[in-house]
């Protein structure tokens, strides 16, 4: 993958904000008033989601606009563009494109959560999620990264006495940040996407950050991370990607060492998919093709690369194809663990 596959689409210079008008129902269902600053980013699908900025806090909070195509090309507006929002006394919302995004304030100075943690800025936010609410962001963070915790003492281990810990595809934080109230471990965190990376280096600078490849080898030595974890990452790679980064992550841990992985399989396709037509198709595959399936769309188009799409797993596809390079020892059911998704909780031997 090029690098530039990652980076936000450059808007030219000479682009003027856009106007954009949003029906007066809209703005009031996500809680908009006239003249409030709005913070937005364009998703891959050719949607883009709006979030208010609350003036009475410092943090976002969010109302959900989402935009088709069609409007997101009248406006002449690119997906993966980082984009500033103001809704306009006329009721149109202006999108004025961050020329450079680490230069903004948002990236520069960012406000401090009630534990006096830096809080990432909202468009930063929105690249990895469709619930672009600062408040969720933190609060879920922390209770992932309390069920980590609480994970690793299950294993009858304690994660107070690890020494390192890695984030795999880390987005700009959310979960790691959670972690220092549990232990002093240095934490590692990798992404593909170069902004959240630079944010976190510059404002965690205790801890290690690293722009992520395509393909292995990650930076980091044989047999020495405690801990292992990647929320929300092979739920998006093709089984090529995930083979090589399975043995990748076994490489980088230690005997003995903890790895947390999520997938969706059945279970997620009956509690969260609406689309009849989509549970059948994926359930069939499931069942047909060994028990993974991988699904491409345009979904993520101009955030992400194209090896970046949906994937499902069933529980004795990854007892067969994980268990080649970890012991399979516990799975997590959707909303045990993380919200939408299943777990595997796995060591390496040794
Ligand atoms: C849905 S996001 C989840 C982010 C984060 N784990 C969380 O739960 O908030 C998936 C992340 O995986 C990252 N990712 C995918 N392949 C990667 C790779 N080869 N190296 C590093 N990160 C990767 C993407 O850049 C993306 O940020």
């Amino acid at each position: 993958m090029k690098d530039s596959d990652l980076k936000p689409v450059a808007f030219s210079s000479s682009a003027r904000p856009k106007e954009v008008p949003v029906p007066e129902s809209v703005l009031k269902e996500a809680g908009f008033a006239p003249g409030d600053p709005v913070a937005a980013i364009p998703l891959g699908n050719g949607e883009f989601v709006f979030a208010k900025v609350k003036p009475d806090t410092e943090f976002a909070a969010h109302g959900n606009v989402k935009f088709g195509p069609a409007q997101l090309e009248k406006a002449g507006l690119t997906p993966g563009q980082p984009l500033k929002f103001t809704v306009l006394p006329t009721g149109a919302v202006r999108a004025a494109p961050l020329e450079d995004p680490r230069a903004d304030e948002s990236f520069q100075n960012p406000p401090r959560d009630a534990l006096d943690r830096p809080v990432p800025p909202a468009w930063l936010i929105q690249a990895f999620t469709n619930v672009p609410s600062v408040e969720k962001h933190i609060r879920n963070g922390d209770r992932q990264a309390d069920l980590i915790a609480q994970t690793v003492s299950d294993l009858g281990k304690d994660i107070a006495d690890f020494d390192s810990i890695l984030d795999f595809g880390c987005g700009v934080g959310r979960v790691l940040r959670g972690l220092p109230r549990h232990t002093k471990a240095k934490l590692i965190g990798c992404d593909l996407h170069e902004d959240a990376i630079a944010w976190l280096s510059q404002h965690m600078p205790e801890h290690r950050f690293l722009i992520g490849t395509e393909y292995p080898p990650v930076d980091i030595p044989d047999d020495s991370v405690d801990l292992m974890y990647a929320i929300s990452v092979l739920t998006h790679l093709d089984e090529d990607h995930q083979i090589k980064w399975l043995e990748e992550w076994a490489r980088v841990l230690k005997p003995g060492g903890v790895a947390i992985v999520t997938f969706r399989n059945e279970e997620f396709l009956e509690a969260f998919v609406r689309s009849q037509e989509m549970v059948e198709r994926v359930t069939k595959g499931l069942m047909n093709d060994g028990g993974f399936v991988f699904e491409s769309h345009q979904r993520w188009q101009g955030v992400f690369s194209e090896f970046y799409a949906d994937a499902y797993h069933t529980k004795d596809y990854i007892r067969r194809v994980w268990g080649r390079y970890f012991e399979v020892r516990d799975f997590k059911d959707p909303g045990t663990f993380i919200t939408r998704q299943n777990a595997a909780i796995m060591v390496k031997p040794g």
